[in-house]
């Protein structure tokens, strides 16, 4: 479903799902139409949000929480934060052995690292904020795009060329 509709539909999905139930009340803050990320990034996202508002339904004692995605020349930043009471010190403290965290936590950090990218969590008694940065290299270029449409149209069979000058992959031209 994901690579079918995109980040943008899957979130959107995935959040309204939430706010039927009542337990607890998300508020988005994305453009509607995000540029596509490579699958993996995509993914990627999407489980962080998904760990992150099961963490704040489950563990903050906050019955709000925002997530807002950002994109620019630098990447893509998702940011779920709610207002609750913060990630206890003793599962901090013991985090730095990564034994007091769950497969959640780990598991975004190491979906994260794995992307090239960054995790960073501030949590006080005022709230917890989990931020995830990916590289701009994730994103699906231009050229990326402009090559399957070349593709798409050579097999609608709308290009009438010379076998010679038709190339279907980025290999080197002689
Ligand atoms: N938003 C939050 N507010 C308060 N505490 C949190 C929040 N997110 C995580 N925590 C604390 O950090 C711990 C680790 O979270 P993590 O998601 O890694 O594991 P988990 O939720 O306990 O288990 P699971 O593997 O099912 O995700 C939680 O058990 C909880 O104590
Ligand atoms: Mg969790």
């Amino acid at each position: 479903m994901l690579d079918e509709c995109g980040l943008d539909s899957a979130i959107a999905w995935y959040v309204r799902g939430i706010n039927q139930r009542n337990a607890l009340h998300v508020e988005m803050q994305m453009p509607r139409k995000l540029q596509r990320l490579s699958k993996e990034a995509e993914l990627a996202v999407f489980r962080i949000v998904q760990a992150s508002l099961t963490n704040i339904h489950l563990h903050s004692g906050s019955d709000k929480a925002t997530v807002r995605i950002k994109q620019d020349g630098e990447g893509c930043t998702v940011i779920v934060s709610d207002t609750g009471h913060g990630i206890p010190d003793a599962v901090l403290d013991r985090s730095s052995q990564t034994k007091g965290l769950g497969v959640g936590i780990l598991g975004m950090r190491e979906r994260v690292k794995q992307l090239g990218g960054r995790l960073e969590i501030e949590t006080s008694g005022n709230g917890t904020r989990v931020k995830a940065m990916i590289p701009g290299h994730h994103f699906r270029t231009a050229r990326a795009v402009r090559h399957r449409h070349f593709i798409a149209e050579v097999q609608a069979e709308k290009i009438v060329s010379n076998e010679d000058k038709v190339y279907l992959d980025d290999s080197p031209r002689t």
